[in-house]
């Protein structure tokens, strides 16, 4: 399922962020719903090369319970035809969690990571949550502020990365 195109520079999603860069004008966004095994496993290389390869933060990227099923929902991003960034909703009992965002470190910066967290909480609220957690790395916290979360406890460790839960309300929204 398409969740929004676009040309970079434009406006995908409506009120979008894609940045206005010259590298990458005229290049197509697409931000889908995983749809079969093939996005899958470009799911997992994603996941691995940022994950496992760049962070050491988990080697294990593809057994998440969360990941299929009821209430789950995979983005994939691709840039023109290239896949570059990921995200994964799960929703149960009114409650969403997402986690596994990632883009390719050369693609960063570019409003690829707040198109996909635009498509998952939009497919939260489609799925019924009323609220969505997350796990966010430090470094990453003023990245989900802009989208509406806020910090609540404290920081703890995984992996030797400091990290801290955030929550977004979505009761009441349109
Ligand atoms: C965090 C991540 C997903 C952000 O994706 P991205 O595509 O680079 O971010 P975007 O370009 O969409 O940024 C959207 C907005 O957030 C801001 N932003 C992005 N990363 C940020 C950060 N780390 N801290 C503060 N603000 C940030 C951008 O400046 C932009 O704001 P602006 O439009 O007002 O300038 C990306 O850096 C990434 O994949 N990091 C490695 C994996 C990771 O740590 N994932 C998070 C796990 S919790």
């Amino acid at each position: 399922m398409l969740v929004t195109s676009g040309i970079v520079g434009g406006e995908p999603g409506g009120g979008g962020k894609m940045a206005d860069v010259d590298e990458y004008q005229d290049r197509h966004l697409t931000i889908r719903v995983v749809a079969d095994q093939r996005d899958v496993r470009e799911v997992t290389t994603i996941r691995r090369a940022v994950f496992t390869d760049e962070q050491h933060l988990t080697d294990v990227v593809d057994r998440d319970p969360y990941d299929f099923g009821a209430g789950a929902v995979q983005i994939l991003a691709l840039l023109d035809d290239l896949p570059v960034g990921v995200g994964r909703l799960h929703v149960s009992r009114g409650e969403g969690q997402i986690a596994w965002v990632a883009i390719l470190p050369q693609y960063r910066g570019q409003g690829i990571g707040w198109e996909i967290m635009d498509a998952l909480l939009a497919a939260a609220g489609q799925h019924g949550a009323k609220r969505v957690t997350l796990s966010a790395q430090t470094h990453a916290v003023g990245f989900y502020r802009l989208l509406g979360f806020r910090t609540v406890g404290k920081v703890w460790m995984m992996s030797k990365i400091e990290h801290i839960t955030m929550v977004r309300d979505l009761e009441d929204e349109d």
